[in-house]
């Protein structure tokens, strides 16, 4: 029997052999799209319906398969179980419906693939690294699917979106997240490897579950976590000591600390933290630009004080900073309030991270304050001007009609982002915020609104939604070939993210770029952040020209390769 093998310029693709074997390489497969030569050369023959298919066509006919689902769940799995069997056709076609498909490959519907994760399972894709097999994590790496790999995004599933510990099943967030990287990003299908750490589940009805596919055991905690951790950072670097290593979905408790561990010994970046601090100050820096004003001249009001509202707090901050302001005056601008008031500097339960941003007791000692003795959140908004609110406190409603009116009273243009999910857990919705203030509020959201109208005119409400930073990111690191991902570079992407902002040339459009332009804006923040670990000496010097012409090089767009012929 002839043998052929097929290899591709440029890529770490296997070589693989020719007939089914081919066809069932989601790499390289192009299904009905083989051409006749190739399918006499590499023993296709009699193996494909005749009719030779464009990719177009191709993404024609499997845009109408996808069409007859009648659930968003059976979509997500048609588009996974065609990533699973030719992944230039699953890109193309995502690429072509970006704004009604992303959603469904990740949120919100992953999240239901998460939960049902062992339920839907079919095939193999990335690593599942349990904790019984901690003593050959090493293997483990070794068995990855492609030897090269750019991005690696790694969870331990217990903080899954808003559903909380899905144990295995978290994996299902590497794998639509990666495709993200993919889709907008142009990191090579190939090179990404989403990987789960299994270290248990605490979730009852998965335990019960007869068909759950992930160790069967209480989650590992305390030391013991930890050192499971490390033993995985020290063979990624080792294995693979040039890779991009993204944390997902952690709960707060893991989450900085393995960050804070590792983010000097490796490339590395928790997007819970950073990339949702970035995405929301470029939001806030875009409205800021529109309001004619600068961030260092905001008041800023956070409403709640976990871990996403302080990381935004945070990366607020040093924007500000950026802005010339010292580390004392850029605090005094923060008006931080959680479920028991403003953090003040007598209170005795604020963790370090939410010190930082206590008022001297002092200035707001005669402050009105609620029944239960809080200076809450109507009390702040009636004492100083504050010029941007922004809500991550999962409280439905707590933006009042009264809050935001007085709000409004004192400003021209207020900035107010309700950015809690899920919808129902909006600090208010788009509408009434429109509404309240006569059209005048630049509203960003975190769960999607319809565009609102007002005044005869059609406001389109922005979605702070992390894609328009992660895919960016990994580009960048690929392109620019930085060590370390450090905040100077989130904040290159913020920046750049606001910059692009619609609504600086259109009154009623969104704060962010649409997601069919969202590749275009994903290039520029990679130069921009590339340009920036240069300043730090994180990655090679390259003139800015270069620097383009590498981002532009590196963004892969779905299209069937040449299958050449080597040597058998
Ligand atoms: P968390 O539980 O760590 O923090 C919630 C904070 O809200 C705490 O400080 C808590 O004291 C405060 N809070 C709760 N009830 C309150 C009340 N009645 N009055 C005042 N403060 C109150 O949660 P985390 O992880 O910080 O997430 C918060 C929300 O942000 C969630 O809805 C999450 O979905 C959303 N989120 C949105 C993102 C986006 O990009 N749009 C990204 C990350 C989180």
């Amino acid at each position: 029997m002839t043998t052929h093998r097929v290899s591709i310029r440029g890529s770490s693709l296997p070589d693989v052999r020719h007939g089914m074997q081919l066809l069932n390489t989601q790499a390289l497969n192009k299904g009905t799209a083989f051409t006749n030569d190739e399918r006499s050369r590499l023993g296709l023959l009699g193996l494909l319906p005749p009719h030779v298919e464009t990719l177009d066509e191709q993404a024609v006919r499997a845009y109408e398969a996808y069409k007859r689902k009648d659930e968003d769940l059976e979509r997500h799995i048609y588009l996974r179980a065609l990533q699973d069997t030719n992944e230039v056709l699953f890109y193309r076609l995502l690429l072509d419906h970006i704004e009604e498909m992303t959603p469904i490959v990740y949120t919100p519907v992953v999240a239901q693939a998460c939960q049902q994760f062992s339920h839907i399972y079919r095939r193999p894709r990335g690593l599942f690294i349990s904790y019984p097999l901690r003593d050959s994590i090493p293997e483990l790496l070794r068995n990855r699917p492609n030897s090269e790999v750019d991005v690696i995004v790694v969870t331990d599933g217990e903080r899954i979106l808003g559903i909380g510990d899905q144990g295995a099943g978290g994996l299902g967030i590497p794998i639509g997240k990666l495709s993200l990287y993919t889709l907008i990003g142009g990191i090579r299908p190939e090179r990404t490897l989403p990987i789960v750490l299994d270290v248990g589940t605490n979730n009852q009805e998965r335990i019960n579950d007869p068909e759950y596919l992930g160790w069967r055991h209480e989650r590992i905690g305390g030391q013991p976590y930890f050192d499971f951790v490390d033993l995985f950072v020290q063979a990624v670097k080792k294995e693979l000591p040039d890779t991009l290593l993204q944390w997902e979905d952690f709960s707060s408790t893991h989450a900085r600390p393995i960050l804070q561990r590792y983010r000097d010994k490796l490339q590395t970046f928790n997007d819970d933290i950073q990339g949702t601090a970035s995405v929301a100050l470029g939001a806030v820096l875009g409205a800021v630009k529109v309001t004619g004003k600068s961030l260092r001249d905001q008041q800023i009001v956070m409403f709640g004080a976990g871990s996403a509202g302080i990381g935004v707090a945070d990366g607020l901050r040093g924007a500000m900073k950026g802005e010339g302001l010292s580390e004392a005056e850029a605090c005094k601008r923060f008006w931080v309030i959680d479920r028991d008031g403003l953090l003040h500097s007598e209170r005795k339960d604020l963790t370090p991270e939410q010190s930082v941003y206590a008022q001297p007791a002092d200035q707001v000692a005669s402050w009105p304050r609620t029944g239960n003795g809080h200076i809450g959140l109507a009390d702040v908004i009636g004492k100083i001007n504050a010029t941007v609110l922004i809500g991550l406190s999962t409280v439905r409603g707590a933006f009042s009609e009264s809050i935001v009116r007085d709000m409004a009273g004192k400003v021209q243009r207020p900035i107010i982002f309700p950015l809690s999910n899920p919808t129902d857990k909006s600090e208010a919705t788009a509408e009434d915020l429109i509404r309240w203030t006569e059209g005048r509020a630049l509203v960003a959201s975190g769960s999607p609104f319809a565009p609102v109208s007002y005044g005869g005119r059609k406001i389109t409400i922005a979605q702070c939604n992390n894609i328009y930073i992660f895919p960016a990111m990994g580009l960048a690191l690929v392109a620019s070939g930085a060590r370390r991902v450090s905040d100077a570079m989130m904040l290159a992407a913020a920046r750049t993210l606001g910059g692009n902002s619609p609504s600086l040339k259109d009154p009623t459009a969104s704060l962010l770029p649409p997601l069919t332009d969202v590749r275009r804006v994903a290039a520029e923040i990679a130069v921009a952040v590339g340009l920036e670990a240069q300043k730090d000496h994180l990655a090679p010097q390259l003139s800015e020209s270069e620097l383009r012409r590498k981002v532009k090089d590196a963004q892969w767009t779905p299209a069937y390769p040449s299958l050449a012929k080597v040597k058998a």
